[in-house]
């Protein structure tokens, strides 16, 4: 089993990713190979154009920017699994993040509003949220974002891990409770 994680946090080293390292290396042990991208550090990336000729390719993305998305669009598409990694930015998703989400839209084939294909159909989905405030100060809402762009893609299944009032990577790798929960859905990825 393939697990794609697209971190989209601005820092490397940071709440979001630390909690991510733990459920992935769970994960890896349960016996998943695991790419990880960190969306800060693709220097050669835009957001969405809007030009809509990704809809005149059927079988592929079809996008026209020739940017580091082409790559991950690669990646997504032969991944079984896609976690978003995303710390909450003013109740949404961090900035990278949404940038790639939106790339993403070329992987949707519109005939019409509601009926369309999507390329990433049948994968699961799971999301990964750090929070410096409470479940409901936005990791609530970041969660039925990412929950919306699994049932959209048409994904098998959708699950998530939240790490509410998080302070540092330090005081996460100290909290043994939130480690043992990100081991367990780790292992809950590959099952
Ligand atoms: C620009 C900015 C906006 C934030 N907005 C929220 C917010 O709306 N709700 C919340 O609970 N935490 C918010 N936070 C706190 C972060 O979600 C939290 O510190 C997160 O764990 C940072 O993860 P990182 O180290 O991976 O970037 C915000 C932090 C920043 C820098």
């Amino acid at each position: 089993m393939k697990i794609l994680a697209i971190q989209g946090s601005p820092r490397d080293e940071g709440n979001t990713q630390t909690v991510l390292d733990v459920v992935l290396t769970s994960a890896k042990a349960a016996g998943a190979d695991i790419e990880v991208i960190h969306v800060f550090n693709l220097r050669d990336l835009t957001g969405c154009m809007e030009c809509f000729s990704c809809q005149r390719t059927s079988d592929g993305p079809g996008c026209p920017l020739d940017d580091d998305m082409q790559e991950l669009f690669v990646q997504a598409l032969r991944a079984d699994v896609v976690v978003w990694a995303t710390p909450v930015f003013c109740w949404t998703v961090a900035w990278p993040l949404k940038m790639v989400m939106d790339r993403f839209y070329c992987l949707f084939k519109f005939e019409s509003a509601d009926q369309y294909r999507c390329l990433l159909e049948g994968k699961k989905m799971a999301a990964v949220i750090t929070a410096g405030g409470g479940e409901k100060d936005g990791a609530d809402l970041v969660d039925e974002t990412l929950r919306r762009m699994a049932h959209f893609s048409r994904s098998r299944s959708y699950a998530s891990f939240i790490a509410a009032h998080v302070q540092s990577p330090e005081s996460i790798l100290a909290d043994q409770n939130l480690l043992k929960r990100a081991e367990a859905f780790g292992r809950e990825l590959v099952g």
